[in-house]
């Protein structure tokens, strides 16, 4: 099996590469990847070697570069996870979102269609569905909830699923898509709410809480992701949407106060600053379809998930320094100078 991971030098991409390659160590994995400035080549440095493994810089909008890739390598199945996905950068310029996120997805599903292809899966968001009310807590998002989105990510995300599902009644494409709550874990990038908390703590810098942190978020560990989409490529039905999401619903300033906790750092280095426009109140998931079809279960409790992942980032300080110093975006010159 011949797989594309579009967008594996991000944070989920990455994680499902390892995944993916420790489980199907008998599959090819080839990863298309911008390098914008959430990939980082240097995350992948592990696998680049392998011989199963192989890299190639292109953007998904680049018809000709897709092309061409496709037509090397006469993959079986894509992976879809690259899209521009922070919300305060789509607020300040969403021109980008539309581009990657819808445009960018067209032109894959293209290549699909002139290949052929087997399976084509596009890693969506519980975003696109808006947000919930507080004082509703038995209200979730399950796959019938009317898309009704916030911020132009989650509008260019959920344009993005609706030609995904167009291109399967349209041409036939053999498509799924996964929409996934919040994710947490090695290699997010640190800008984010729970690595960027976790790098503040650690230099001492203030932790920007916005409005009042009493936003709620549902938070998967990604490796737990990774496992739901293996699942939904080998076992899931064509044309359909599956629901991911661990029942783990949080408060943003429960997570802070928490992170402060495990770092031994005072709280006094919350600051609550100007809320986001816009700012979703709260995301829940209904993952029973996920569960009774494909018997997916979250595996890892978020106490002890974000204790891994406050270790990860203790332990792999350089990563996310280089990151923050702007080294990191040497890291491919610097690889692939010679090669
Ligand atoms: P990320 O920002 O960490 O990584 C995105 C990757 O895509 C980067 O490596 C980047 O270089 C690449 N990329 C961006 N534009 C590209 C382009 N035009 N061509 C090729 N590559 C490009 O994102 P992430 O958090 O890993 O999210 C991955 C996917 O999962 C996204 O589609 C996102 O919408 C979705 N998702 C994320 C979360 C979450 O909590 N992070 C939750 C649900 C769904
Ligand atoms: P984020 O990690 O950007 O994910 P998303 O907006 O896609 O859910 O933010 C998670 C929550 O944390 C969201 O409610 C916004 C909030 N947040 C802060 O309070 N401060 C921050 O510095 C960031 C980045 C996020």
């Amino acid at each position: 099996m011949t797989v594309i991971v579009t967008g594996g030098a991000g944070f989920i991409g990455s994680n499902f590469i390892f995944y993916i390659l420790k489980k199907h160590p008998d599959y090819r994995i080839i990863c298309l990847d911008k390098l914008t400035y959430a990939g980082n080549l240097s995350t992948l440095k592990y696998v680049m070697d392998l011989p199963n493994f192989r890299f190639v810089k292109a953007d998904i909008c680049d018809r000709e570069a897709v092309d061409k890739l496709f037509g090397e390598e006469k993959p079986d199945m894509v992976v879809n996870f690259a899209a521009e996905s922070h919300v305060d950068r789509s607020i300040e310029d969403p021109e980008v979102f539309l581009r990657t996120n819808v445009i960018g997805t067209s032109v894959l599903m293209d290549a699909c269609r002139k290949y052929g292809i087997i399976r084509y899966h596009q890693v969506s968001t519980d975003e696109v569905y808006g947000d919930l009310l507080l004082d509703r807590p038995e209200m979730f998002f399950t796959e019938t909830t009317p898309i009704h989105t916030s911020s132009p990510y989650s509008a260019s995300k959920a344009s993005a699923d609706l030609l995904v599902l167009a291109y399967h009644r349209t041409y036939g494409l053999p498509v799924t898509i996964s929409r996934c709550s919040n994710n947490y874990g090695p290699y997010h990038f640190p800008e984010k709410l729970i690595p960027l908390m976790i790098a503040n703590a650690l230099n001492d810098k203030p932790l920007p809480v916005y409005g009042k942190g009493e936003n709620v978020r549902d938070w998967l560990y990604v490796e737990d992701h990774c496992k739901a989409i293996d699942l939904i490529i080998h076992k899931g039905t064509v044309g359909e949407v599956y629901n991911i999401g661990g029942h783990n619903e949080m408060r943003n300033i429960d997570i802070v106060k928490l992170i402060c906790r495990e770092l031994n750092k005072p709280e006094s280095l919350i600051t609550y600053v100007t809320d986001r426009k816009g700012h979703d109140m709260r995301y829940a998931i209904d993952p029973t379809k996920i569960h009774n079809e494909l018997g997916w279960l979250p595996e890892t409790k978020f106490a002890d998930g974000i204790k891994k992942t406050i270790d990860w980032y203790l332990n792999n300080r350089d990563w996310w320094e280089e990151i923050i110093n702007g080294e990191y975006r040497n890291y491919y010159e610097k690889m692939y100078a010679n090669r």
